[in-house]
C-alpha cells in the first residue's frame, strides 16, 4: 500500500473508489503481496525444500486458498470443514496435514476417505482410535505424533502452545510409551515428529531451544522418522517499529539439525503468508467526543476483526486521504457492538478525522475474517482480491436475510 497525490492504494488502485463501488466494511487483499510472501518463504528455506502446508485456519477464503495452491503448497488442516475447504480450493489431499487435540470419530474417517498425507495425532486415545478406524476401513494410514517440547515461544501467552501447561501434543515420557509400543498399531505408521510451539514468534532463539529438544530425543530413539513437522508461528511486524524474525538463524538452526537426522521438513506457516497482503476498510459512522475521550465510532467491529478484544493486539491504523492535519487530540477507535472490548487502538497525533471519512486498518489477512462472528447479528464483511488493476470479489457481503 502506498500514497499517490495523498490517495491511499492498495496496489494500482484507489481506496475510495473500493468503499464507493463494494461498500464498508471490506476485506481486500493484495495478490501481490501474496505471491512476494510465498517466494520470500521459500527463498528462505530453499536449501532444504520443505513441504509448505499453508494454516488454512488463517484465512479460510476459498479463493485465496485457490491462489495459494497455484504456488504448489499444501494445508495444514484442523477440522473437517477446513479439510473439506482444502481439498474444495484443490488442494492435493497427498499434501495435506490434519491437526488438532480433538479429532472426532467422524473426521477421522473423513480423513481417512479423503487419503490425506498424514494425521498428527495429539494423544495415545487419539492414536488408539485412528487405528481402530483405520482397521475398520482395512487401511494402514501414515501419522504423526505431535511433541510437546515444554519450549516457551515468548509471544502472547494466549498464542503459545509448546509449553507442559498447554493441551497441545505429548510430553515426552508419552511419546517415548507410544514410540515403544507402537508395533501393537498395526494399521498406521508413524512417519512423522510434529512441533509447534506457538504463533507470532519474532526471536529465533525459541525455535533453536525447539530443536535442540527434537534433536535429543531422536537421539533417544531408533525410530526413524521420514518427516520432521516444524509447524508455523513466524511473527510479522504489526507496527513499524517491532523486530523482525531472523530467518537466517532459524534455517542455520534446521541445517544444523537435518545434518543429524536426516528428514524431510515440513511447514505449517499461516501469518506470515497472509497476515500482510490483508486491509480493512471501514467508515466512521460517528465521532463521539466526551469529557474524557473523543471516540472515533466506525462501521467495523469486533465481530469482523476479533484480534484486539481477544488478544488486546494493535492494528496500524490508516487514513484514506492524507491531509497532513493533526488532531490535537487522542482518537479511541471502536466499533459499533455492545462490549467495551469492542475497541481497536487508541492513537494519538492522529490526523484530523471527520464523520465518513475512511480508514484502513493493516495487517488482517491472518486470523482477520476467519476469527470473524455475527455476533449482534452483523452481517459478515464483502472480501475482495486485488490483483493489480482488478477487483476480485472472492466472497460476497452477507446479507441480512441470510441470518434470518
Ligand atoms: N500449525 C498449527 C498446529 C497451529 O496451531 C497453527 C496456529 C499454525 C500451524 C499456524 O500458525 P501461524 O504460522 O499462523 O502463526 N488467532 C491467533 C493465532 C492463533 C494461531 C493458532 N494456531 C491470532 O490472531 O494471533
Amino acid at each position: 500500500m502506498k500514497y499517490i497525490n495523498k490517495k491511499l492504494k492498495i496496489e494500482s488502485i484507489n481506496i475510495q473508489n473500493i468503499a464507493k463501488k463494494f461498500g464498508t466494511p471490506a476485506y481486500c487483499y493484495s495478490y501481490k503481496q501474496l505471491k512476494e510472501n510465498i517466494n520470500n518463504f521459500k527463498k528462505n528455506f530453499k536449501s532444504f525444500s520443505p513441504l509448505i502446508c499453508f494454516a488454512i485456519k488463517s484465512n479460510t477464503n476459498v479463493n485465496l486458498i485457490k491462489e495459494i495452491k497455484k504456488f504448489g503448497l499444501g494445508a495444514d488442516v484442523v477440522s473437517m470443514g477446513e479439510l473439506m475447504m482444502a481439498i474444495k480450493a484443490g488442494i492435493n489431499p497427498k499434501k495435506i496435514i490434519f491437526s488438532g487435540v480433538g479429532k472426532t470419530s467422524n473426521e477421522i474417517s473423513y480423513a481417512i476417505d479423503k487419503k490425506i498425507f498424514l494425521i498428527n495425532a495429539e494423544s495415545k486415545s487419539e492414536i488408539m482410535e485412528i487405528n481402530r478406524i483405520a482397521k475398520l476401513k482395512r487401511k494402514k494410514i501414515q501419522i504423526g505424533i505431535r511433541l510437546n517440547p515444554n519450549t516457551d515461544a515468548k509471544t502472547l501467552n494466549q498464542i503459545s502452545t509448546g509449553k507442559k501447561e498447554n493441551k497441545f501434543g505429548v510430553n515426552k515420557k508419552t511419546f517415548f510409551e507410544i514410540i515403544n509400543n507402537f508395533k501393537n498399531y498395526k494399521n498406521i505408521e508413524l512417519k512423522c515428529l510434529s512441533v509447534h510451539i506457538g504463533s507470532q514468534i519474532l526471536d529465533h532463539k525459541p525455535y533453536e531451544k525447539m530443536l535442540n529438544v527434537v534433536s535429543k530425543i531422536l537421539n533417544q530413539t531408533n525410530h526413524k522418522f521420514e518427516f520432521i513437522d516444524l509447524g508455523g508461528g513466524m511473527g510479522i511486524s504489526y507496527d513499524d517499529n517491532s523486530k523482525k524474525l531472523n530467518y537466517k538463524k532459524y534455517n542455520i538452526a534446521i541445517k544444523r539439525f537435518l545434518k543429524n537426522h536426516k528428514s524431510k521438513i515440513i511447514f505449517e506457516p499461516g501469518r506470515s503468508i497472509v497476515g500482510n497482503i490483508g486491509i480493512l476498510i471501514s467508515k466512521i459512522i460517528y465521532i463521539k467526543e466526551t469529557e474524557k475521550k473523543n471516540f472515533i465510532i466506525l462501521d467495523a467491529a469486533m465481530n469482523d476483526l476479533m484480534r484486539p478484544a481477544l488478544y488486546g493486539t494493535n492494528h496500524k491504523i490508516l487514513p484514506s486521504i492524507k491531509t497532513n492535519i493533526n488532531s490535537k487530540k487522542t482518537y479511541e477507535f471502536v466499533g459499533p457492538i455492545c462490549e467495551s472490548t469492542d475497541k481497536f487502538t487508541t492513537l494519538k497525533n492522529f490526523q484530523k478525522l471527520k464523520e465518513k471519512d475512511l480508514i484502513v486498518i493493516c495487517d488482517v489477512g491472518a486470523y482477520g475474517m476467519s476469527l470473524s462472528s455475527n455476533y449482534n447479528l452483523r452481517p459478515k464483511a464483502i472480501e475482495l482480491l486485488i490483483k493489480t488493476s482488478k477487483i476480485i470479489v472472492i466472497k460476497k457481503r452477507q446479507k441480512h436475510k441470510d441470518l434470518m
